[in-house]
């Protein structure tokens, strides 16, 4: 994969170059930082022309003061040349853009009630580096424009046909349905199937099962606490509205997440698909639970062409891992991950060089990226030393086995030798008993020997006694 002049970023593989360039103890602040080995490159530098790199941050509330952006923004206000302006709500919905506050790169993104048109008169008029384009954020508000940029850049993506209701389209009047199957201008879909609304901020997907398993539909919806879905009997598909139609495909029921930062690093982790029983899973301190992913090259380069082919630097998308490869099937735009201080460390230093390599080329900012210690599992070994957990690789049988049923007991007594010599014990060398007739002289011989002891204790009788009377038992069973 090529990088033009940048180095991968990608943190599992930079992971070991750089424990051993950049250690600590080399950044006695530990700051997001512009070392390279030994060397100091701005620090010693005038701020540029005086003044600071204003990085400005236009968003809804609820997203710019989320606990994620604060610990990101931060971060980036660790860059000496940088100083972030989170623009106010009331000033994004109220105030005419001429009013809002100028600044040198842009983080914008729309989510409910974001005034998009606003923001792309406030990029016309200010003309900022922008770290989201903004007229892909009204693609990624339509589920088949998503599609056909992911069809056009040859991203895979699951087969999929629209079904428009919205507009004077003859596809609708071509759309027939059988128990288990679709059909639209020649596209043939069987269930199972995904039917998803054609806005992408409707959440309501449902996906159709076949008669031979059980038919009906799983219902999904944006999550309400403990639920992501519910199933219900209804087998018919929905007969108002646009819809994508598209293959189901079988995961091992996980979703994989994927936030990329820029086309050369991305942060996955899977969670439970909601397509499953609805039931969100949830860790004790009740986060949804995440299971820690490594992406392949394939989706790296997956994760580089979706950030690049939809313009977004940070940006989330949902894969889907079937068949041995990975599907995109929902591309979010800017997100960030959740609880991650190596992830919030990443970003901030990404976004920083980022915006100082274009606004202040002139200090040559270099691309590094370092590594937050307290994410890496360091386990100890079995040789003693300290090492970082690449991968659990486990061999495991099923522990359902039914334990043997023996008993072992040496005997002595002249009888035993005598049933011995009768079945040709000493012509064989040994001798297997089954015969309901030969078990009976068995028992006759330890009822025998147990009731002589009761008469006349016998010492070697006495020692043999518990595994007498379990032999006798057992035959007498
Ligand atoms: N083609 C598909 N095959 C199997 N499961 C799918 C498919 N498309 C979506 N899903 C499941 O449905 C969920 C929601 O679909 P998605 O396209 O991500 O919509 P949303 O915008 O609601 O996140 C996904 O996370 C995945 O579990
Ligand atoms: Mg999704």
């Amino acid at each position: 994969m090529s990088t033009g002049n940048f180095p991968t970023m990608y943190p599992v593989e930079s992971f070991d170059n750089l424990t051993d360039d950049l250690s600590c103890a080399d950044f006695p602040e530990c700051r997001p930082s512009f070392y390279v080995g030994e060397d100091l490159i701005i620090k010693s530098e005038k701020p540029i022309d005086g003044n600071k790199i204003k990085v400005g941050v236009c968003a809804m509330r609820k997203k710019s003061r989320s606990k994620p952006m604060c610990e990101i923004l931060d971060r980036l206000e660790r860059f000496d040349y940088i100083e972030v302006v989170v623009f106010e709500e009331t000033v994004i919905l109220d105030d005419p853009v001429e009013d809002w506050p100028v600044v040198d790169a842009l983080i914008a993104f729309f989510s409910n009630g974001f005034p998009l048109e606003k923001a792309v008169q406030y990029e016309k008029l200010r003309n900022p580096f922008m770290i989201n384009d903004l007229q892909m954020q009204y693609v990624l508000q339509d589920r088949r424009e998503v599609y056909k940029i992911l069809k056009k850049e040859c991203i895979a993506h699951p087969r999929y046909a629209v079904l428009n209701r919205d507009v004077n389209d003859e596809t609708d009047l071509q759309f027939t349905e059988t128990e288990d199957c679709i059909e639209m201008s020649g596209d043939v879909f069987q269930k199972p199937f995904v039917e998803k609304p054609v806005d992408a901020e409707d959440h309501n997907v449902y996906i159709y099962f076949p008669v031979a398993a059980g038919g009906g539909s799983q219902r999904l919806f944006r999550k309400i606490g403990a639920r992501s879905s519910v199933y219900s009997p209804i087998n018919k598909v929905r007969k108002t509205g646009s819809y994508i139609y598209e293959e189901f495909m079988p995961t091992d029921g996980t979703d994989v997440k994927v936030y990329a930062v820029g086309p050369d690093y991305a942060h996955a982790e899977a969670r439970k698909s909601p397509a499953l029983d609805g039931k969100v899973e949830r860790d004790k301190d009740g986060k949804e639970v995440r299971y820690p992913v490594i992406l392949s090259a394939m989706e790296k380069c997956i994760a580089r062409e979706v950030s690049l082919a939809f313009k977004q630097t940070v940006c989330g998308f949902d894969l889907l891992r079937a068949n041995g490869k990975s599907y995109v099937c929902d591309v979010n735009g800017f997100s960030f991950v959740k609880n991650s201080s190596k992830y919030y460390d990443d970003c901030a230093k990404i976004l920083g060089t980022m915006v100082m390599r274009n606004l202040a080329p002139q200090l040559h900012i270099p691309w590094v990226l370092g590594s937050a210690p307290e994410d890496v599992p360091v386990v100890p070994t079995t040789s003693g030393s300290m090492m970082e957990l690449r991968c659990v690789i486990a061999v495991i049988r099923h522990g359902d086995r039914t334990p043997k049923q023996k008993m072992k007991m040496e005997v002595k007594h002249a009888k035993f030798f005598e049933l011995f010599q009768k079945y040709q014990g000493y012509r064989k060398g040994h001798l297997k008993l089954k015969k309901p007739k030969q078990l009976q002289e068995v028992l006759d011989i330890v009822r025998f020997l147990l009731n002589e002891n009761k008469v006349k204790k016998n010492s070697v009788i006495e020692e043999k006694k518990a595994k007498l009377e379990q032999l006798k038992l057992v035959l007498e069973m």
